[in-house]
């Protein structure tokens, strides 16, 4: 094959490719491992979008488990005869799996009770990703009530003055691992980077997640797992190439209980936190944990906690907080993102600042977001934007002024 037609394949994938992937493509300066990068996130974007790559996972366990099994039945029969029961009871969860995930042949579920009894705190606390959906459409009332709380959260004050929209879709999205969503909201920004905008994003989508949580239904977060193509077609002329960037996506539904074996691994894999001394902070250099329950910061214990279990792309957990004290009877709290990822770094920034937002309101704490210079966060020193830890936004307690 020719270096052209090469460069012309990976062309084509590289249109393909989300804001992030292309961001993190674009990093690579020499030219063939740049075309190497490409051609594999091509690869892992096929496999992942046929739809059947959360099935066959365990494939290649089962196979090991039973050529072992043969070898041990040379050496001690009796022991081999339990020991390949192990794959062959992986092989009928994985055809159980086939059957009533992929096939949908299954019994009826029914729809889940409503959270409206929790507080915002248990709601944030106990907000799962939702990997596996019942087929069943919403109902006209959540549908409804989904997109009330669109429209109430898209008129709050924004950090950016570009628009952002969520729009929504009836579609059977080929998304990984998720299986059987058909709803989505389509996170989208302007084509030109505007980290403000990604935060407006994170910060939004966030609070409507948490509305959809207290009407009872499962929601999941969809980055790096989302075929863009496929999105782009079903938003037809509501997305504008030249205009609008797809951040990410939020598939939205009713969970279902059959949920094929892989995705039920990844879900407690992808579901731990880090502990708050490693993500709050009394320093800008990040090294000294801040005291969470010392007297100065105990009333927010709760925001902290909402906070460390923000979800975030893949479970980086990549917002840092740094905690001060300006004044007798006022807090700064300022967001920081640990790694250079410009959209979902800012993304789960967003996100953090979505919860710390809604843990102070139910506490009654008022405060407001704001973008402070260097000399305003007492930072001496020029910054380079592009050192890390990336400061993004700060909240200052007993503040009314608006973002911006
Ligand atoms: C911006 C963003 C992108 C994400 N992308 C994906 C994705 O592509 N596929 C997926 O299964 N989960 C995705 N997630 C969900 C995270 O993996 C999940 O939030 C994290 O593992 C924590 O688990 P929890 O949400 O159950 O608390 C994404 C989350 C965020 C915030």
């Amino acid at each position: 094959m020719t270096n052209s037609h090469h460069n012309r394949k990976s062309d084509i994938i590289y249109a393909a490719l989300g804001a992030n992937e292309r961001d993190i493509v674009d990093k690579i300066k020499l030219p063939w491992l740049r075309r190497f990068l490409i051609r594999f996130v091509g690869v892992k974007l096929r496999l992942q979008f046929t739809g059947w790559l959360q099935y066959l996972m365990p494939v290649p366990i089962v196979l090991g488990l039973y050529i072992m099994s043969g070898l041990l039945y040379l050496l001690l029969p009796s022991v081999a005869t339990i020991f390949v029961l192990l794959p062959t009871l992986l092989l009928a969860i994985i055809l159980f799996d086939i059957v009533t995930t992929r096939l949908r042949i299954r019994l009826p579920e029914p729809l889940p009770k409503s959270n409206e009894e929790s507080d915002v705190f248990s709601l944030m606390r106990n907000r799962r990703s939702c990997r596996s959906y019942q087929t069943r459409p919403l109902t006209d009332e959540h549908e409804q009530a989904l997109l009330e709380s669109v429209t109430r959260h898209l008129k709050e004050p924004k950090f950016s003055e570009s628009n952002i929209r969520l729009e929504w879709v009836h579609a059977p999205l080929t998304i990984w691992p998720v299986v059987n969503a058909r709803h989505f909201l389509i996170a989208i920004a302007p084509a030109k980077y505007d980290r403000k905008a990604v935060l407006d994003i994170g910060k939004t989508l966030q609070k409507v997640v948490i509305d959809v949580t207290r009407m009872g239904l499962g929601s999941c977060w969809i980055g790096p797992g989302a075929d863009h193509n496929s999105v782009k077609s079903v938003l037809n002329e509501r997305f504008d190439e030249n205009k609008d960037a797809i951040i990410c996506v939020c598939a939205i539904g009713y969970k279902s209980w059959y949920t094929p074996l892989f995705i039920r691994i990844f879900n407690a894999q992808f579901h731990k936190r880090l502990p708050l001394e490693s993500l709050f902070f009394s320093d800008n250099d990040l090294t000294q944990p801040l005291k969470t329950t010392g007297e100065s910061f105990i009333q927010y214990e709760r925001c902290f906690e909402s906070c460390q279990w923000s979800p975030s792309s893949y479970n980086g957990q990549t917002t840092r907080c740094v905690g001060t004290q300006i004044a007798d009877d006022q807090l700064r709290v300022d967001f920081y993102a640990a790694t250079s990822s410009r959209y979902y770094a800012a993304v789960a920034t967003g996100i953090w600042c979505a919860n710390w937002e809604m843990g102070c309101d139910e506490l009654g704490q008022g405060g407001s977001f704001r973008i402070l210079s260097t000399t305003e966060r007492g930072i001496s020193a020029p910054q380079n934007v592009n050192e890390l830890p990336h400061y993004d936004v700060s909240w200052i307690s007993k503040d009314t002024l608006p973002a911006g």
